[in-house]
């Protein structure tokens, strides 16, 4: 598929990218992974310590939660999700990306936004939110309700992080996957199947 080769190329332009300080003090770029053109994408802050060390979005504890959840809405990476996140390298210590690093990283994400042809996007946490639809904009208050985005429908959520630090906030993000699970039957899959939902 055409959008799997461009996508290709987009990562080797990523992973030569100098274009902020961050490259120069992580392992790797941290591109993103998933299927393309399946109307999921899924976007989060950027690569922590496991994610620099494989290369690999969402693999480490925060990574592991996220795809339980997004499995028991009948979503995975390996068959309808595209997975990425706002900036690509790891910022020292974890810290939140700046938006100078945010801003030198967009143009990347927003490629991949294009080739990845979602349909709804889920926002992971405030950096995703603000780093993406709006700089003011606060988790707690966009959380819950879709927001059309150049044309997208997007769901900003809390964090898997933010879930293992506060185990209340699961059930919130549960909540707000069944509106995306109610959204992709209506404009991707009506036959869509969650576990429980
Ligand atoms: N947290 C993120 O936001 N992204 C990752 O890839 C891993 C942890």
């Amino acid at each position: 598929m055409k959008q799997n080769m461009l996508m290709a190329e987009l990562q080797k332009k990523a992973e030569a990218c100098q274009n902020c300080g961050l490259r120069k003090e992580c392992n790797q770029v941290v591109f993103g992974e998933g299927v393309l053109g399946k109307g999921l994408m899924v976007i989060g802050e950027g690569p922590g310590q496991e994610e620099d060390k494989l290369g690999r979005p969402f693999v480490g504890r925060a990574g592991r939660l996220l795809d339980m959840i997004l499995e028991s809405a009948g979503f995975s990476r390996e068959r309808n999700t595209y997975v990425a996140n706002i900036v690509k390298c790891r910022p020292p210590g974890n810290r939140t990306p700046l938006p100078e690093e945010r801003e030198a990283c967009l143009p990347y994400l927003q490629e991949q936004i294009r080739l990845a042809e979602p349909k709804i996007i889920i926002l992971l946490g405030a950096t995703a939110l603000q780093g993406l639809v709006d700089p003011k904009a606060k988790i707690s208050v966009s959380r819950g309700r879709f927001q059309e985005w150049q044309g997208i429908q997007m769901m900003p959520t809390y964090h898997p992080a933010a879930l293992l630090r506060n185990p209340n906030l699961k059930a919130l993000v549960w909540e707000d996957m069944k509106l995306v699970v109610d959204e992709y039957r209506k404009l991707v899959d009506p036959n869509h199947y969650s576990e429980y939902h």
